[in-house]
């Protein structure tokens, strides 16, 4: 229950008076949601710098977007490698880089303990669904499929589970009669792309805790 302006003995915290705290963003896809948080910290509306890119797939087309922005981007992936060296790479990778924080943004891998013990409490995630409904793969999908009402995204703390840590923020999105699960998708997309920013901002500029299961934020 360490309150997280204290950054204690973990890996160091920017706390809310350190400046600009520095990011890597990892994703295996087409990266929307590396652009709107590069774009919120570009715009001030979250005190972080983007400094690393890192992919398990070198033709992700969120590679090529961060290049377009002068961020650095690495590509590591597990074929030949294996999960725990792919990890321990992805690691010094991140540390060269001098970032404290990890955001998932569409990686498409349940991490292991070599990333997930690396960064406690520092990586973050976004999936596309109001957790713990519907946590994996295709998660809009599977809730359109359900029938539920009402649907969303949620941004949570990294633990070693798929999907099961700590929620920072969650977005409702009300399900519509006329909804395909392609339309459902889109305006869930829109509502993650603010809930990350938002999650963002809130741990770096809010004295934090985790209780529990909770995070608590006083
Ligand atoms: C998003 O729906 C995110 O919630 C999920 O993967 C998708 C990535 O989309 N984890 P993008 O690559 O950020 O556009």
């Amino acid at each position: 229950m360490r309150p997280h302006s204290d950054p204690g003995p973990r890996t160091p915290g920017p706390g809310p008076r350190s400046g600009r705290a520095k990011i890597a963003v990892l994703l295996s896809g087409r990266g929307s949601n590396f652009v709107a948080l590069a774009e919120a910290c570009a715009r001030g509306e979250v005190p972080a710098e983007i400094v690393l890119v890192l992919s398990d797939k070198p033709d992700a087309p969120g590679l090529e977007r961060a290049r377009e922005r002068g961020i650095p981007t690495r590509a590591i992936p597990r074929k030949g490698l294996g999960r725990e060296e792919q990890e321990r790479q992805m690691v010094a990778a991140i540390r060269e880089a001098g970032a404290s924080w990890v955001c998932l943004a569409g990686y498409m891998r349940i991490l292991g303990p070599e990333l997930v013990s690396a960064f406690p409490e520092r990586i973050l995630n976004i999936h596309p669904a109001l957790l713990p409904a519907f946590p994996g793969l295709e998660a809009q999908h599977q809730a359109f499929e359900y029938g539920v009402k009402v649907s969303g995204c949620t941004v949570h703390l990294v633990d070693a589970g798929c999907d099961t840590g700590p929620i920072v923020v969650q977005r409702a999105v009300p399900v519509l009669d006329d909804d395909t699960p392609e339309t459902l998708a889109a305006r869930i997309l829109e509502q993650e792309h603010r809930a990350y920013a938002e999650a963002l901002r809130l741990l770096l500029t809010r004295p934090w805790r985790v209780e529990g299961r909770r995070v608590v934020f006083s």
